[in-house]
């Protein structure tokens, strides 16, 4: 068995961390033969509520857990935290587009990124759920001075997620057999899917399926597939979301073979987005480190869509500017 790891989940009280939690404790995020601490956080008033949740915990029984912290005290809950899934932060309603979080949720991202450079492992890996999700992991990076930026990511791994199953239902496919799907942006109704050079068993997605489906069916539905979840179920996405989060550190930390992911992560100019946002990229990871995908062909459709989500993420940053000093 190897040394156990830390890992450090915000909102644990809430609902994404309800499968999270379990998920990570049974070993689906870094294998069956790594050891975990949790180091659970919530605010105070949801501490009575997490308790209840370790209790569970207890009752698994699993053998990977090491150790169980519950807090509500950042510095305690990141202290040596090797891998930090940043989750806790107000879910939208219906009705709401998710930058209209900014205001309730920029603060919490500010005072986490000052604990994690102070407490984190200097070499944590930090995914940020909670929404809007870039520009929170873009505040979270800014205030934690002593981390590389780079060690702060952002989730848009439920969006490839979702187009990889839109795509796979319209061809008849199975999603193992598809790759090289890209979300470029941010994780909003401007996220741009990219089927361009998607593969589908090896042929052209694009040669299996007709432009005016990606334009007036494709795009909308991965764009919009959070808001229709709130509409069904009353509530935000949560065991997708939890899947997601941990596809994203399972695959940054064990390596993608090849495969492209899409990750947000801060621009470093590439494909002609300036740096200073988050913006969600193809990458691959090997050896715990991640890589943009480079070289790609980019025409005047995906151009256009690429700046649109750019530009919202500008205006998301321009809003939340005197947190980033
Ligand atoms: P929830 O309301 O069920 O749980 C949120 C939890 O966070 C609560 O227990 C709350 O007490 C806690 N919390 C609030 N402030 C905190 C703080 N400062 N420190 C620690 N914990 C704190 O919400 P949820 O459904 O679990 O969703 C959590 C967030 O994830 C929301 O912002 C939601 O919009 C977002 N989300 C993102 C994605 C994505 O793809 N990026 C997908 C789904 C949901
Ligand atoms: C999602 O995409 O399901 C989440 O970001 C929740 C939301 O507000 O849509």
């Amino acid at each position: 068995m190897k040394k156990p790891v830390k890992v450090a989940i915000t909102g644990a009280a809430g609902q994404i961390a309800y499968s999270l939690i379990f998920r990570v404790a049974s070993g689906s995020m870094l294998g069956p033969d790594q050891p975990v601490i949790l180091q659970l956080l919530d605010i105070p008033d949801s501490l009575e509520k997490l308790k209840g949740t370790v209790m569970e915990i207890e009752d698994c029984a699993f053998p990977l857990v090491s150790g169980v912290v519950a807090t509500a005290d950042p510095m305690e809950a990141f202290d040596g935290t090797d891998y930090g899934l940043l989750v806790g932060a107000r879910p939208r309603g219906p009705g709401m587009e998710r930058k209209d979080l900014l205001e309730a949720n920029a603060k919490i991202f500010s005072v986490q990124g000052k604990a994690l450079s102070e407490k984190a492992s200097r070499d944590v890996k930090v995914l940020v759920v909670g929404n809007p999700a870039n520009t929170n992991a873009l505040i979270t990076a800014s205030n934690a001075k002593k981390l590389d930026p780079k060690q702060i990511t952002a989730m848009v791994r439920l969006d490839h997620n979702r187009a990889i199953s839109q795509l796979a239902a319209k061809t008849g496919t199975s999603g193992n057999d598809i790759d090289k799907v890209i979300i470029w942006g941010n994780h909003s109704a401007t996220q741009y899917p990219d089927i361009s050079h998607t593969t589908i068993a090896g042929k052209a997605a694009k040669s299996l399926v007709s432009q005016e489906w990606v334009e007036k069916d494709f795009i909308p539905t991965v764009q919009q597939r959070g808001a229709a979840i709130i509409k069904a179920r009353g509530l935000s996405s949560a065991a997708s979301a939890a899947s997601a989060a941990v596809d994203h550190m399972r695959d940054w930390a064990l390596g993608t073979n090849g495969k492209w992911v899409s990750m947000g992560i801060p621009s470093d100019g590439s494909y002609g987005i300036a740096p200073g946002v988050v913006y969600g990229y193809p990458v691959t990871c090997a050896n715990g480190k991640y890589e943009i995908v480079q070289g790609l062909s980019v025409d005047e459709f995906s151009r256009a869509r690429m700046s649109v989500t750019e530009t919202e993420l500008r205006e998301e940053r321009a809003a939340i500017e005197e947190l980033l000093k």
